[in-house]
């Protein structure tokens, strides 16, 4: 088989993984980097309701504070969880150890899970939005992104408990067909759905600070490049005025 042949049956297989690497299509996460309160809201989620197990090991509070425009002392009121100083990295309270003890699994470090998920936020939105009720599973959740996940469904006092709809699948297996709320929580879907994603981007902006630069300059550039144009054109005019 020649090289190119080669090349094209391994993208057709790309599809395929991503579809192995979840059960179903992802939600539309809709983040957005540069609306910096959603991601000051994520960071402050986060922290209340992720940091107990999970890790941002590659991160410093204070590097957070500067890029999201939050100061010292919010941070450290708000923001740290434990005794660790502004300077310091995020880490969680857990061993590695307990959390295997508890959860079969110890919680990973999410410093780069948005970049390493095929569908990267889309995913992690589709996540928090998929646990539902499964009394076969140890912890009593299941979820219908990441299937078997040991992890608990921590948001469900803010989100409500879901009961899935089973429908019989070609293969003649059960499948999770869709959720149905069985008891709604603190907040109504759309506001749920907005905590999901400013959870979402602030790991999104986590695991490539860089972006938010991106972002920033991208639009001083558009706006030289417009700039510049209009200069061009008024050269131009002058130029072309004596020779008419
Ligand atoms: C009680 C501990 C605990 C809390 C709190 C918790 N998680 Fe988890 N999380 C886990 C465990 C354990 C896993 C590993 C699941 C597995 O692999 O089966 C996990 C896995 C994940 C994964 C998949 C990571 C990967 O690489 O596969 C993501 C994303 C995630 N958690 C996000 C969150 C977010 C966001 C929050 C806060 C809203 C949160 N978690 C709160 C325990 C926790």
């Amino acid at each position: 088989m020649t090289k190119l042949r080669l090349f094209a049956l391994l993208l057709a297989f790309v599809p395929a993984l991503g579809l192995a690497a979840s059960s179903g299509p992802l939600e539309s996460s809709g983040t957005d980097l540069s609306d910096r309160a959603s991601l000051q809201r994520g960071a402050g989620l986060f922290m209340n309701y992720c940091s107990g197990c999970h890790s941002l090991s590659l991160h410093r509070y204070s590097r957070i504070a500067s890029d999201l425009g939050l100061s010292q002392e919010l941070v450290e009121q708000h923001l740290i969880q434990g005794d660790a100083k502004f300077g310091e990295n995020i880490n969680t309270g857990i061993a590695a150890g307990d959390g295997n003890a508890w959860f079969g699994k110890a919680a990973p470090d999410l410093s780069l899970t948005a970049r390493a998920k095929l569908g990267g936020p889309d995913w992690i939105y589709s996540y928090l939005k998929g646990f539902y009720v499964d009394e076969s599973r140890p912890l009593g959740w299941n979820n219908t992104v990441f299937p078997g996940a040991s992890m608990p469904n921590v948001l469900w006092e803010l989100q409500g408990i879901q009961r899935p709809v089973y429908e019989e699948g070609h293969d003649g297996m059960q499948h999770v067909a869709k959720l149905e709320l069985a008891s709604p929580g603190r907040l109504d879907a759309a506001q749920f759905n907005q905590v999901a994603r400013d959870i979402s981007g602030f790991l999104q902006y986590v695991a490539e600070p860089a972006a938010l630069k991106r972002e920033s300059v991208g639009v001083w550039v558009v706006l030289f490049l417009a700039f510049f144009t209009f200069i061009a054109y008024l050269l131009k005019t002058e130029y072309w005025r004596d020779v008419h």
